[in-house]
């Protein structure tokens, strides 16, 4: 028996608007057959309204939410032919991220919900990152677990060991800033807005990676636990020093050696990781796995060490809502339990077993 399903997913943790309706069709005599079709993926990017301020603002953040969440969704419903009334259920992330920005999709998914009298799931917002990997795949993700993850957002760098739909364990996380963060510091200091990581990459293109040889922190350290504020503080002081040089050249190579610097940070604790675990697969995901050349530094990695490896499409790294509604779709098919009584927003969400300490941190 196939059931079809229409997933509405709203995702607001942050500074981007994302609505989508997916249709997904479900063969329950035999769960591999799970397919998906994207009706309508929306996305309302607010990085023009924060680059004047040089950062989000979360109360304006929660104001452009709150404008945009309907004409999206309504774009959302007409660009898939239906009325709110045809959906199965919506999905919405309520964690973590900004408090007022995760209270106004989480206000508006409710309401919409009790006025369509349909469930509503809550979805971790990291969670959403990890499954978007599996959106292409055609197939039943909970068969691909065990895989180990690397996040890499501008809020997160983490590496996870998921174990199952719903059940991750922390294996290592950054004990400072987050690589989007860092890359995001220094656009800014070079001059660029927000976000800096797409401006690093293009200067990079031009750009000798082996430079300048900048630090890098924990990297002969045991454990999975990263750093980057001091790589950070170092390539600040160095475009600080460039300023004054007469070179034309400085800023494509600081951006592709601080490029470099990550990729092979990001390499040798992944590695480490795979030996650690034992784990067979790999799924990087969140924004800076948009990066042409961490993907590529990850996938030749992977390859010597003969570990398959997934990474979403460019276009779906970065926070969207179409993540979200497959997140919430998955769930509600393969996931007991995924629809909790006492609806709240948590903006410290961390996946699994977070708080505890692992013994590879
Ligand atoms: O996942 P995301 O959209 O939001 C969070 O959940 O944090 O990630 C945003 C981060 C920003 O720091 C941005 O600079 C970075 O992802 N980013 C990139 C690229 N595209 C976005 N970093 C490196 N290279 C890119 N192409
Ligand atoms: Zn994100």
């Amino acid at each position: 028996m196939v059931k079809e399903e229409l997933i509405l997913g709203i995702e607001t943790s942050c500074d981007d608007t994302g609505v989508s309706i997916i249709k997904t069709s479900v063969n329950y005599h035999d769960p591999e057959q799970l397919t998906l079709d994207i009706l309508s993926n929306r996305l309302a990017s607010q990085t023009k309204l924060h680059n004047e301020y040089g950062g989000v603002v979360p109360e304006l953040a929660s104001r452009e939410h709150l404008r945009s969440l309907l004409p999206l969704t309504n774009q959302a419903l007409t660009e898939s032919g239906i009325t709110p009334n045809c959906l199965s259920r919506i999905a919405v992330t309520t964690g973590p991220g900004l408090k007022g920005s995760l209270l106004t999709g989480l206000n508006f998914a409710s309401g919409l919900a009790a006025a369509v009298n349909k469930p509503l799931i809550p979805v971790n917002h990291l969670e959403g990152h990890i499954l978007s990997a599996f959106i292409n795949s055609k197939s039943y993700p909970k068969k691909n677990f065990p895989f180990l993850t690397l996040l890499i957002s501008g809020g997160h760098t983490q590496i996870i060991l998921a174990k199952q739909i719903g059940n991750y364990e922390l294996l290592g996380e950054t004990i400072d800033d987050s690589i989007g963060e860092t890359f995001d510091k220094v656009s800014q200091e070079l001059g660029y807005s927000y976000p800096g990581g797409p401006i690093i990459e293009e200067l990079a293109q031009q750009g000798n990676p082996e430079k300048y040889n900048f630090p890098k922190p924990l990297l002969n350290k045991q454990g999975l636990n990263l750093s980057f504020s001091g790589l950070k503080t170092a390539v600040i002081r160095e475009i600080i020093k460039s300023k004054s040089s007469n070179e034309n050249v400085w800023e494509n190579d600081i951006a592709a050696s601080l490029q470099h610097t990550i990729s092979a940070v990001l390499a040798s604790k992944i590695k480490d990781a795979i030996v650690a675990t034992g784990v067979k697969s790999l799924v990087v995901s969140g924004g800076v796995a948009a990066n042409k050349k961490i993907r590529e530094t990850l996938r030749k990695l992977c390859q010597s060490m003969q570990v398959s490896v997934r990474i979403p499409p460019r276009h779906l790294c970065t926070d969207n809502g179409l993540m979200i509604a497959w997140a919430g779709g998955v769930k509600s098919i393969f996931q007991e339990n995924c629809y909790p009584e006492d609806l709240k927003v948590r903006p410290r969400w961390g996946l699994g077993t977070g708080t505890q300490k692992s013994p590879f941190c």
